[in-house]
């Protein structure tokens, strides 16, 4: 058991996925999924996750469950190399969970620095979901039900990657070892475990309305990359330019590459070389707009007509989503198995406990 490597992830279906995602954590599922030399991989749609802050706004979540599907297959992740399920479909998960619950603090969920940033932007004040406090606690089942070792994920899953070895620590000590450590996989470069808005505003999130789309059509593209914040203070061509701070940077130091500037903008030898030049002034700020335009282009068009070709094949995705959701659930039944009998509530299957009990008042 220890020695396998078991790849696990997961998204909320609240929306489609958009360059942050996939700039953050599909690339690395992908580069996973082509290595390969791992033992299972699994993604997981986290819908029962998403209800902890839409109880009453279910419709959405069963909406976009085909949304983030298409969004997968359409990046390039590969039904015969990696199991796909969703979450509510697994409720081992819970029971898992139920049991977990006990072996974390009030104190130790409201100190979790994404759940607070969380808690902030949603604007709960005293009217907190107990279930939407409590996601990192089956954030910890999803990712211990199937033993998984590797978690690629972006920069503000780091808390809950942190908070599952707590419990998986805190498991083992009172239990004896039972489940696994697992680990995070992040992206190398800053820019990309934190992708930010085009408004430069926190990062790229659905809410705040400062996403490019992976299903974004090139004039949506377009639009979008024309409005994004650059350097105030760089009104004329020849004024110095800022790039700290410059969402157009942060995208191309995302984003490009050394064959990209060969092949629209082979008169700057790299990005060093393009930063250099907008610093001492003369580059305008179309031009590093429209750049990245191509850039982002060249990167969604493909997935977008992918994306077409699967939205043909709805029943079959649906067919393979159940039948992933069984093989999750009879592999998390294992490991539930294994949790209750490390506890001592594996009443019966465990005969010396019924017959202590028979004998007890005999
Ligand atoms: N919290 C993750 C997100 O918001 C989704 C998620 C649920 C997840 N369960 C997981 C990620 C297990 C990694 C592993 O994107």
């Amino acid at each position: 058991m220890e020695n396998k490597k078991i790849i696990l992830t997961a998204d909320r279906p609240t929306g489609k996925l958009h360059i942050g995602h996939y700039i953050g954590s599909i690339k690395q599922r992908i580069a996973c999924q082509n290595a390969g030399g791992y033992d299972d991989m699994y993604i997981m749609i986290a819908d029962a996750q998403a209800l902890t802050d839409n109880a009453k706004n279910v419709n959405k979540v069963r909406e976009n469950i085909t949304e983030v599907i298409l969004d997968y297959l359409a990046c390039g992740l590969d039904p015969n190399k990696v199991t796909f399920y969703i979450q509510s479909l697994v409720p081992e998960l819970t029971e898992l969970t139920f049991y977990y619950m006990n072996l974390v603090t009030l104190a130790r969920l409201q100190r979790n620095p994404t759940v607070k940033e969380e808690l902030k932007l949603r604007e709960f004040g005293k009217s907190i979901p107990v279930g939407f406090l409590t996601y990192p606690i089956s954030q910890a089942a999803d990712i211990t039900a199937l033993d998984a070792t590797i978690i690629p994920v972006g920069d503000d899953q780091l808390p809950m990657i942190e908070q599952t070895r707590d419990i998986v620590r805190t498991f083992n000590a009172t239990y004896g070892e039972t489940l696994v450590e697992p680990k995070e996989l992040i992206p190398e470069s800053e820019f990309c475990r934190r992708l930010p808005g085009t408004d430069g505003n926190g990062k790229m999130s659905k809410s705040l309305g400062n996403c490019i789309y992976l299903s974004d059509s090139d004039e949506e593209i377009d639009a979008k990359v024309m409005t994004m914040y650059t350097d105030p203070n760089h009104i004329k061509i020849t004024d110095p330019g800022k790039v700290e701070g410059n969402v157009v940077f942060i995208y191309l130091e995302a984003f490009s590459s050394k064959e990209d500037f060969d092949k629209y903008l082979p008169e700057f030898t790299d990005l060093d070389d393009l930063k250099n030049k907008y610093q001492q002034g003369g580059v305008g700020d179309v031009k590093i707009k429209r750049f990245l335009a191509k850039i982002l282009k060249d990167l969604i068009t493909p997935i977008r007509e992918r994306r077409k070709e699967y939205q043909a094949k709805i029943p079959e995705i649906f067919d393979m989503l159940y039948k992933g959701s069984q093989k999750a659930s009879a592999r998390a039944r294992e490991t539930l198995n294994r949790v209750k009998k490390a506890m001592g509530i594996n009443y019966f299957e465990d005969s010396d406990y019924l017959n202590n009990q028979y004998k007890k008042y005999e």
